[in-house]
């Protein structure tokens, strides 16, 4: 049976208090919109609607080509954006089976959602329900005999109905035909003046139709309705995410302490120190190492390389290459295979090559840097003349000596040399020596006679 999707997500979500829209806060590499196309896709849905309305744009701007939005012009409830999706879902036979979501359940799992849109015994409905401790602000699940009756708002409930544990989680399976007649004879006469989506179930049992409750932790079906609620799925998604990583081989010393975009790609057999950040489409090879304290975004750490206390963004690390203490590879960095970047370096749109070596204090823009090569502690390339970015071209086994100012443009010949504390602004020859500083004079026994100055001045005072 064709199954299509449904998610709502055309609310604002107050109490963010955020100008996001809710659907489009981010937990551990996706939006919260994200997450739940996620778990929905291997239901391989025959079509997929996503209802928007607060913050239309952004939320569309977060969906994959394949998703359809259906603008809700007006927040009229649960029950009317749900017809708002159907009529943008197309082709509907009436025993198609119609899976509805909300857009803020991050935590929702693809075994889960294959319970809920199986359809193998005919009944008309299922739904999600969980016990929770703190049923507070959820729709509680009416039963009557152990059936399930009803659902009842937080807002329209009496004490008794109040006291009940089993909520609403907000995941639903219909048949079409079912759906449909139901959604037509909803009211909006209750405490919010909303049509609810949750009525329809008490509509079905009604016209004597069967409803089967699909009951799962309250881990897995949390909606999100306030940043620290936004916290705890992000918790609760990093933890998933880290579980799976440990699966599969990586070594991380501490999970608690490590956050790892589920859009990144970590090999088995790389080790993940704490205070580690991997995020977007960064990717760590098997037998790396990272962190203590690493920032990484869009980036690539080859296998077997360290990497620690550094911040990488768009940076290719190569294999066994070392990184940091204290380096920061800004875009455009490529470290070919064992290329050093040491403490207090920083490199941007510049290639290391192979084995080339920046061990500390260096600053690299706009450079190509040969194999084998040198750049001494203290050395920058001066790429920037106010106006205009220029290169540094160096050669391989080349040496520059500490404190060097390259003054782009400039190209250094292969195992050239450059003295400590050089300006060089000219272009220097393969295998020359280029030398820029004033020949040193001494003057033998200044000491003493200052010694000798400073105590007469002291007599006289
Ligand atoms: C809803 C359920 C409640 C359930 C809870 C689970 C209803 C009436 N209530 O309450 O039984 O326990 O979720 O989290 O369904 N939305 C629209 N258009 C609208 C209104 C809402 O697209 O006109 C979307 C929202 O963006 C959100 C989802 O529907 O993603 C749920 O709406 P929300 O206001 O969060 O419902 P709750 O009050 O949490
Ligand atoms: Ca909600």
């Amino acid at each position: 049976m064709p199954i299509h999707v449904v998610i709502l997500a055309a609310g604002q979500g107050k109490r963010m208090m955020s100008d996001l829209p809710k659907v489009a806060h981010m937990a551990a590499g996706r939006t919260l919109i994200g997450w739940v196309l996620e778990a929905v896709r291997p239901l391989r849905p025959a079509s997929t609607v996503v209802v928007v309305g607060h913050g239309a744009e952004q939320v569309v701007s977060h969906l994959p080509p394949d998703v359809v939005p259906a603008l809700q012009e007006e927040q009229l409830g649960t029950g009317h954006a749900t017809r708002v999706g159907l009529d943008a879902l197309g082709d509907v036979a009436p025993e198609d089976t119609i899976v509805v979501l909300y857009g803020d359940m991050p935590l929702l799992t693809n075994e889960l959602l294959a319970r809920l849109a199986d359809r193998s015994d005919d009944v008309a409905a299922r739904m999600v329900t969980s016990v929770f401790e703190d049923p507070t602000g959820y729709g509680r699940v009416i039963r009557d005999g152990g059936v399930v009756v009803e659902v009842v708002e937080e807002r329209d409930s009496d004490d008794d109905q109040r006291a009940i544990g089993e909520i609403n989680a907000g995941a639903y399976a219909f048949r079409a035909k079912d759906l449909i007649a139901a959604l037509g004879g909803l009211s909006n006469d209750n405490s919010q003046g909303e049509y609810y989506l949750t009525d329809v179930v008490g509509i079905l049992v009604g016209r004597g139709e069967r409803l089967e409750p699909v009951e799962t932790t309250p881990e897995e079906v949390i909606g999100i309705n306030s940043q620290d609620q936004l916290t705890e799925a992000r918790h609760l998604l990093q933890a998933r995410t880290n579980q799976r990583l440990m699966e599969s081989g990586v070594w991380m010393l501490d999970p608690d302490r490590t956050y790892v975009d589920d859009t990144v790609t970590v090999e088995p057999g790389a080790k993940i120190y704490p205070g580690v950040h991997l995020e977007g489409n960064t990717t760590v090879a098997a037998g790396a190492q990272v962190g203590p304290d690493v920032f990484a975004v869009d980036s690539s750490i080859g296998g077997g390389a360290t990497v620690w206390y550094a911040v990488l963004r768009n940076a290719v690390v190569g294999e066994g290459c070392e990184v940091g203490p204290y380096a920061s590879l800004r875009p455009g960095t490529v470290l070919e295979k064992g290329a050093k970047v040491g403490t207090f370096v920083e490199t941007k749109n510049t290639t290391l090559g192979e084995g080339a070596k920046a061990p500390h204090l260096a600053y690299l823009g706009d450079a190509t840097v040969g194999a084998r090569s040198n750049i001494g502690a203290g050395s920058i390339t001066c790429n920037y003349d106010g106006y205009e970015k220029h290169q540094t071209i160096i050669g391989d086994d080349v040496f520059i000596g500490s404190d060097t100012m390259l003054v782009a443009p400039l190209t250094i010949g292969d195992n050239a040399v450059t003295g400590a504390g050089s300006v060089i602004t000219d272009d220097v020859e393969e295998g020359a020596l280029a030398l820029e500083r004033t020949e040193q004079r001494d003057f033998p026994g200044y000491s003493q006679r200052r010694a000798e100055r400073q105590a007469a001045k002291e007599t006289e005072d």
